[in-house]
């Protein structure tokens, strides 16, 4: 009889008081409270959770900013790199991509290995979709052409996107799960450039942060593309706990932040 009791009361709490203790148990305060005080304490918990953080690690290091137009790039490589992803279907450059790729390509060995997580669906059903017009596989084509000898590949939570050409190979991987980072397709391979550019929110990115930590080569580089000013304190955080071989840059592009991961 007290089980089932209990039994109503949660179902209550939780779906018709919509109670967050039973979403978000690690921000529960561990202190004697009404129900509904516990669920305005959880949520000031989570809200200064990340800015406490960020003052917290800052008091060590503080990461500066880079603008994309102080980016040093040869124009030349900025309006091959443009006419690609133009040509291919890639929005890249409405962000000013094609300058932040310029400077890019100018640091990395000339056949990268590369992995893009994030092909374009056109399915406007799945999260960050490109629209319904969109390309899939856009940037991929606009990489292969300017790397030809390249090997690349794409992974997509999209299945129905993935293809396969000369050089360029794509599969199946969801980013809010770890394990599917690890795909026998890639198994054992390391990269020289690994670009995010999927569901574009934080812990989806720490899942690709995470993989490209143990698969960047020596003078690898991890590029977090789309990171909107409000998730920002996230990669300031991650900027002060990085250390040896990685250093960090973030850059702001035209409407969002890029954040770049180095492999010394
Ligand atoms: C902005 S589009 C990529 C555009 C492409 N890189 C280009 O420039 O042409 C984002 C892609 O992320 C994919 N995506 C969404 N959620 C994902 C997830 N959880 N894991 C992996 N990919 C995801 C979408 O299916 C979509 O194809």
């Amino acid at each position: 009889m007290y089980k089932l009791f209990t039994r109503i009361k949660n179902f209550f709490y939780k779906y018709i008081f919509n109670y967050l203790k039973y979403e978000f148990t690690e921000f529960i305060p561990n202190s004697k409270s009404r129900e509904y005080q516990k669920n305005e304490l959880i949520k000031t918990n989570i809200k200064n959770y990340t800015s406490s953080m960020l003052k917290i690690s800052q008091w060590f290091y503080k990461p500066d900013v880079i603008y994309l137009s102080n980016l040093k790039v040869d124009r030349n490589v900025t309006n091959s790199i443009h006419d690609m992803f133009e040509n291919h279907g890639s929005d890249k450059n409405k962000h000013g991509y094609d300058i932040l790729y310029s400077y890019i390509f100018s640091k990395i060995s000339n056949n990268p290995t590369i992995l893009e997580i994030g092909i374009g669906t056109n399915n406007i059903q799945v999260a960050s979709n490109m629209g319904k017009h969109g390309k899939p596989g856009a940037s991929l084509r606009a990489f292969s052409q300017y790397f030809p000898n390249s090997e690349i590949f794409g992974a997509d939570v999209d299945k129905d996107i993935l293809f396969n050409t000369e050089n360029i190979k794509t599969f199946y991987l969801n980013q809010n799960d770890i394990g599917t980072f690890d795909n026998k397709l890639i198994e054992n391979k390391k990269f020289d450039l690994i670009i995010d550019d999927g569901l574009h929110m934080q812990s989806a990115n720490l899942n690709t942060l995470r993989f490209s930590l143990d698969r960047l080569n020596v003078n690898g580089t991890l590029v977090i593309e789309d990171i909107p000013s409000s998730a920002l304190d996230t990669w300031k955080i991650v900027a002060t706990l990085l250390g040896d071989p990685f250093d960090l840059e973030i850059v702001q592009c035209i409407d969002n932040f890029v954040v770049i991961l180095y492999r010394k």
